[in-house]
């Protein structure tokens, strides 16, 4: 049995962050901190630690469940791991991140998929990837009231298309579709857009460019947010980690430390002790 003091705790103290909450920070100058999350304990320790945005990012395909590429994520992946995050009652926003082939298909399938994020996962809002293609569908769901937190740049999504995991739009051409696109996605009533992978340079003008807050992983120090994967800042991924992440822990050593130790006095038999049993 467990005693982590954040199973069935109570809701987070702090006032409820929403969609236009998270836009209301960029008038304010106000840094827009975001970590992915995917489950019930991480949930609870992130909004313990004041984040703004929990993103239940399809990166649980590689960080937790074992796969090569975000691909094979499946809606049904995201939503039952969106509710656990859900359960944990945090005041940040939750974004239920959309997984490869739940949106592209038709502005239908897009809406039906969004709705089963929100109405039977319980996520705040949605994120999609993409720009001009997916511009339709972001206006549908925004038009119908559900948030949408837009993604540009390296839209993991397209790892096929872009030959692996390459630093997008350094081209001028490129930056300048990607202004394009963020200004569409503004248009289409996103609240927020991530802008992955491309030069500091290019997401500062992007920065600039838009009303809406910009969110960078990869992307310089001009964005009105950063997000990371939590499994990369806190060192608990043992793949390969991407240069502009920043490490805030070693949880992998100490978990495997803990483990060895484990091991090691059931080994000696020295668990359980006397006061371990009953
Ligand atoms: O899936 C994810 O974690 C993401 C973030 C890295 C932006 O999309």
């Amino acid at each position: 049995m467990s005693s982590d003091p954040t199973i069935g705790a109570s809701r987070s103290p702090r006032a409820k962050l929403t969609a236009p909450a998270i836009v209301e920070m960029k008038r304010r100058g106000d840094p827009i901190v975001v970590v992915t999350a995917y489950d019930h304990p991480m949930a609870r320790l992130a909004d313990q630690a004041g984040v703004d945005i929990l993103l239940v990012g399809d990166s649980l395909g590689t960080v937790v469940l074992g796969y090569d590429s975000t691909l094979p994520v499946t809606v049904e992946d995201i939503l039952h791991h969106t509710r656990a995050v859900v359960r944990a009652r945090p005041a940040a926003l939750v974004v239920a991140d959309m997984p490869f082939m739940s949106y592209q298909v038709s502005v239908e399938q897009a809406v039906r998929n969004a709705g089963r994020f929100i109405q039977h996962g319980g996520a705040d809002a949605v994120k999609l990837e993409g720009g001009e293609r997916v511009a339709p569908a972001i206006r549908r769901l925004t038009e119908i009231g559900i948030p949408v937190m837009g993604h540009l740049g390296l839209t993991p999504q397209s790892v096929l298309a872009f030959g692996g995991y390459k630093v997008q739009a350094r081209g001028e051409a490129d930056q300048e579709r990607l202004l394009r696109e963020a200004r569409l996605l503004e248009s289409c009533g996103c609240f927020s857009i991530v802008l992955e992978g491309i030069p500091a340079r290019l997401g500062a003008e992007v920065t600039r460019g838009v009303s809406v807050p910009t969110i960078g992983i990869g992307a310089g120090p001009s964005c009105d947010g950063q997000v990371l994967v939590s499994h990369d800042l806190l060192g608990l991924y043992l793949g390969h980690t991407p240069r502009f992440v920043r490490r805030y822990a070693t949880l992998a050593d100490t978990v495997r430390e803990a483990f060895e130790r484990f091991r090691a006095d059931i080994k000696e038999r020295r668990f359980p002790n006397e006061r371990e049993s009953y």
